[in-house]
């Protein structure tokens, strides 16, 4: 097998199981799934999230609502859409594009979602059912980081896994992950004295720490599983930019049994676990088992 780990085909071949699940129930059941994604503001970097996560959900065959609401928005009147589309029996997945502006308590809205319909596992009772290994809905990233670490390395038991890193969102989750799949996990971040001596540990090393190209090769362990969350925009050679992860990749490739780049790594990994998450949720509410 190959070293570097083809994110953009795994995730297209996520997508395509869904499609043909997608299909399945709408023609057994008459169930087509509908996501909705809420975009407060203009960010750029979030329309173009917005757009790609619109885009894909149409592709799959499932309805895609999208809701942009000016950054002036009040509190009141985005918690009113979440009752709406908590309400609405035509959604059954529902993402509020993260970050919110500075007048909206973000923790507020993200609790308001019926947990249920909460696709990206952010409310509190997702997070709490994943910490203590009750099956509840998995963030996207982190869902997509074990599904690539499982597809190549099969059982992780008794693995030495490192993450780097201790976001809600990445950090934190993958940790839970892992050791739900019976791994010694160790949690490090920023602060961590000698980092790169306990990232030489790792059999798994997962970076999702922010820092651009910070891990390099002589931090991993011969033949270790590197998944590079990170996603850097930094100068490059004729005034443009370019994207790097969290680690070196030409260093790390050299020593690393297998290896996401980035781009194309965990990336495209992340929208194709949501439209799997949607799938899911119109399942459950629904009362239908998943397709096989
Ligand atoms: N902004 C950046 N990543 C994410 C994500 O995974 N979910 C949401 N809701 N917002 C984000």
């Amino acid at each position: 097998m190959d070293k570097i780990i083809d994110g953009k085909a795994f995730a297209e071949k996520l997508r395509g199981e869904v499609a043909r699940k997608v299909a399945a129930i709408k023609a057994s059941d008459n169930i087509v799934p509908g996501l909705a994604v809420v975009l407060v503001g203009e960010d750029p970097a979030s329309q173009v999230y917005v757009r790609n996560k619109g885009k894909q959900t149409v592709e799959v065959g499932m309805q895609s609502f999208e809701h942009k609401l000016p950054d002036t928005t009040s509190q009141d009147d985005l918690m009113a859409l979440i009752d709406q589309l908590n309400g609405d029996d035509k959604v059954h997945g529902i993402l509020v594009q993260l970050p919110l502006p500075a007048q909206i308590d973000e923790k507020a809205v993200i609790n308001r979602i019926n947990p249920q319909k909460d696709v990206d596992g952010f409310h509190l009772d997702n997070v709490g059912r994943l910490a203590i290994g009750d099956p509840g809905i998995v963030p996207c990233t982190p869902l997509g980081c074990l599904m690539m670490v499982k597809d190549q390395l099969g059982d992780l038991s008794g693995l030495h896994a490192v993450v780097v890193g201790r976001s809600n969102i990445v950090g934190k989750p993958v940790a839970s992950l892992l050791l739900a799949e019976n791994c010694t996990v160790e949690i490090t971040h920023s602060r961590t004295r000698n980092l790169q001596e306990e990232c030489k540990r790792a059999d798994i090393l997962v970076a999702a720490v922010g820092r651009p190209e910070m891990i390099k090769g002589d931090w991993i362990k011969p033949g270790a599983t590197v998944i590079d969350v990170g996603i850097n925009r930094i100068e490059a050679e004729g005034g443009k930019t370019r994207l790097v992860g969290d680690v070196e990749f030409s260093s790390a490739e050299a020593v690393a049994g297998k290896i996401t780049p980035v781009p194309g790594g965990v990336g495209p990994m992340t929208i194709a676990c949501l439209l799997h998450n949607t799938l899911q949720q119109a399942c459950t509410i629904n009362g239908i088992a998943v397709p096989g």
